[in-house]
């Protein structure tokens, strides 16, 4: 599997100036099973009102940004995870799509909301999903859930190879020292693809990161560029959950004693 970010700026609240941005990108990129792009890629992120974000948004199954995805998905056998300002009745999520060859995949609605995302969007309710396909088990966050280690382990619990970050990130670096650990405590691949450029004031800190299930930084974007990259993903390493010849990491788990986390 071949696994990588678009690091780039989506235009806010102008989706013809952000597709033509994504697809010199995108027929620029490497050859790639799997790509992840920013949160709230179809949209921008620091909307003035809620109004600006309801115009932004679209429906899944009336959207010119997951049509636009697809149609590359299609054409180039390969799957893309993206943020996605996702319109439902009269709700907004914060949520990020999974789209492939025979289009739409799946979806997750960000759990966590970020400062004055409360205002706009509803928090999610559709789980934590893992999808299978034929390039290897994909999960999704979006950008805050980095800072909640439950929400990690339970993908790792369910079988992500890979778990793909789209993000906005604001808080210098915070993320991008976390989410190497998140990779190796769970022992799965992260790729956290960040955005760049300003928005009402509010700088995005780039430096979107891939991270290998030892830990390792497998490649780390500048702070403020636009930036593309694939790197081949082993999985037979992510699946074999042995530390030692002693440990496995989930089977030496003892959740009996872990009983507090319901409570405190
Ligand atoms: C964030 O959750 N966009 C900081």
């Amino acid at each position: 599997m071949k696994a990588g970010f678009v690091q780039f700026t989506p235009e806010l609240c102008n989706l013809d100036k952000t597709l033509e941005r994504l697809e010199k990108l995108l027929i620029d990129a490497p050859p790639a099973d799997l790509l992840v792009l920013p949160e709230l890629c179809n949209s921008g992120y620091n909307f003035p009102t809620r109004k600006d974000a309801w115009e932004a948004s679209e429906e899944i199954s009336d959207s010119r940004f997951i049509n636009f995805l697809a149609d590359h998905c299609r054409k180039n056998n390969m799957y893309i995870a993206s943020g996605f300002c996702e319109r439902d009745g009269f709700k907004l999520y914060n949520s990020s799509v999974l789209v492939g060859p025979e289009g739409f995949t799946g979806k997750y609605r960000k759990i966590h909301l970020f400062y004055n995302e409360k205002d706009i969007f509803s928090a999610g309710d559709v789980g934590l999903p893992v999808f299978q396909t034929p390039v290897g088990n994909i999960a999704m966050l979006v950008c805050f859930d980095w800072m909640f280690p439950e929400v990690w382990r339970i993908l790792a619990l369910k079988g992500a190879d890979v778990i793909c970050h789209t993000s906005a990130l604001v808080l210098p670096g915070f993320a991008q020292r976390s989410v190497p650990i998140h990779a190796l405590i769970n022992h799965v691949y992260v790729i956290t693809a960040n955005r760049t450029g300003t928005e009402h004031g509010l700088t995005f800190t780039g430096m979107s990161t891939v991270a290998s299930p030892k830990g390792e930084v497998i490649c780390q974007a500048s702070a403020a560029a636009d930036e593309v990259c694939a790197f081949d993903f082993d999985l037979e390493l992510v699946r074999n959950k042995m530390i030692t010849p002693r440990n496995h990491i989930f089977a030496d788990r003892r959740p009996e004693l872990y009983q507090d986390l319901l409570h405190l």
